[in-house]
């Protein structure tokens, strides 16, 4: 499984991708090598089965059930959504208290666990602000077992002044140095938005509806989030390499970029979340996405007509000081994936449309959270602001380093562009808070994978209740 090894090779740039040579995944294998390789492994491996017998040596009794992965979701209105794996179908209920002895918990009955081991729930109607506590109970016929204790705070009401903090990012091969220092961030909140360690790059015999169940279960098990996901909230969005194609979009999807993700991972595809003086959006750029090759207009889109009417509908109804929109595409109008297609490049008649519809008609300071391109980059011009942390770890020499090795250092000349690296692993660091004034305030600032923080910007909104 990815998360039990191999050690983080700086000077290997993608290790598990070095069997590809590049980052493409499971597209490479569409091509004349890729054949090749699955042609040789498909030789070497002669292993069959007619039948497999098991003989118990003692007496048969059920297994007891146990946790594979307890993580936090992403934070709803007083609450979070939870998620559970477990090693053997069991009938699960969810116990929540305000104090970690659990004395009198609330009880949230899931029933049985379904096809992938899962198990999620929605808990609510929790005091803002406090720690909250929460494991599974598991049955199994007679058998009964606890899981871990796991805990989040939750987040402060929409409108109120207390600081919460979030953390955006995306796109790591590896879980390098940038995972110890988004860990000691302490974020209440962590958003990565796409490409969650490539399973399509896993290997092609992993590129199955089993597979795809297997690689996250083991993705929410890792030791290298564990704190990440355990004692924050951890609220995921999927970019394409989780859809199972590089590239992907309506018009390519596999079943096993959806169930598993869906029953493990998040059951929606896009949502939004308050926490104090911000609101987030958190979007889906693929499921919906039109085919690239389509002609730029009103109606090619990333986000699918349902999701850009809800978009546009609840920017406007939003009382919350900053909305912050991660989008796990990127929008700058600068050279982009042309091939792919973003609201940067191809799809810049909605980018538009959305643009024009911040600035006419909603309130407050809308900005703009992305990845997806693989450098690291704050934009801000003619009122839009654009930060990329991107990508979270993918050591160089890396697909832009290698295609691209002027990509940063070209970009910060151009205007607009506030920061440009194409050398380290990076995320942003969102401090949302008010003021003693009265303003609200949030501090952006790009955490570098050492630690540096080469960029902050700040941004108020003097009167928020206006
Ligand atoms: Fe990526």
């Amino acid at each position: 499984f990815p998360s039990s090894g191999p050690e983080v090779y700086p000077a290997l740039g993608n290790l598990h991708l070095l069997p590809y040579g590049v980052q493409e995944g499971q597209a490479v294998f569409e091509t004349a090598p890729g054949a090749l390789v699955v042609e040789a492994i498909r030789e070497r491996s002669t292993a069959t089965f007619a039948e497999i017998e098991l003989r118990p040596q003692g007496t048969v009794r059920s297994t007891q059930p146990s946790v594979v992965a307890a993580t936090n979701g992403a934070p709803v209105t007083g609450g979070a959504r939870l998620r559970v794996a477990t090693d053997v179908p069991a009938r699960v209920t969810i116990e929540v208290a305000t104090n970690p002895r659990f004395r009198r918990p609330r009880r949230i009955t899931l029933g049985i666990t379904d096809e992938f081991g899962a198990a999620m729930a929605t808990v609510r109607g929790l005091p803002p602000g406090t720690t909250v506590y929460w494991r599974a109970r598991m049955r199994r016929r007679r058998q009964e077992s606890l899981g871990p204790v796991r805990r989040f705070q939750v987040p402060p009401r929409a409108g109120s002044a207390a600081a919460v903090r979030v953390a955006i990012g995306s796109c790591a091969a590896q879980f390098g140095p940038v995972f110890d220092e988004l860990t000691a961030a302490a974020p209440d909140v962590f958003v990565w938005q796409g490409d969650l360690n490539y399973p399509d790059t896993v290997g092609p015999f992993a590129q199955t509806v089993a597979g795809y169940a297997g690689i996250w279960r083991d993705f929410l098990a890792n030791p290298r989030t564990a704190v990440l996901f355990e004692r924050g909230l951890f609220a995921a969005q999927r970019d394409d390499h989780d859809y199972g194609v590089q590239d992907a979009n309506s018009t390519n999807l596999v079943p096993w970029g959806l169930r598993p993700w869906e029953s493990l991972v998040e059951s929606r595809d896009f949502y939004r979340f308050s926490a104090g003086l911000a609101e987030f959006w958190v979007l889906d750029q693929r499921r919906h996405k039109t085919d690239p090759a389509a002609p730029d207009g009103p109606d090619k889109t990333l986000l699918g007509a349902e999701q850009r009417a809800w978009l546009l509908r609840t920017l406007e109804q939003s009382r919350a000081p900053f909305k912050v929109v991660c989008s796990p595409c990127t929008l700058a109008p600068l050279p982009a994936n042309a091939r792919d297609g973003s609201w940067a490049a191809g799809y810049t008649r909605e980018r538009d449309l959305l643009l024009k519809h911040v600035a006419q008609s909603v309130g407050g300071r809308t900005i703009f959270v992305t990845g997806d391109t693989h450098w690291t980059m704050a934009y801000e011009r003619d009122g839009l602001f654009e930060a990329r942390p991107c990508p979270l770890g993918i050591p160089s020499p890396n697909d832009i380093t290698l295609t691209q090795p002027l990509a940063a250092e070209e970009a910060r000349a151009l205007p607009g562009v506030a920061y440009a690296d194409d050398e380290r692993g990076h995320f942003a660091l969102l401090d949302v808070h008010g003021t003693p004034g009265g303003a609200a305030r949030l501090d952006l600032t790009l955490v570098r994978e050492d630690g540096a923080r080469p960029y902050t910007r700040r941004f108020e909104v003097p009167d928020p209740s206006g």
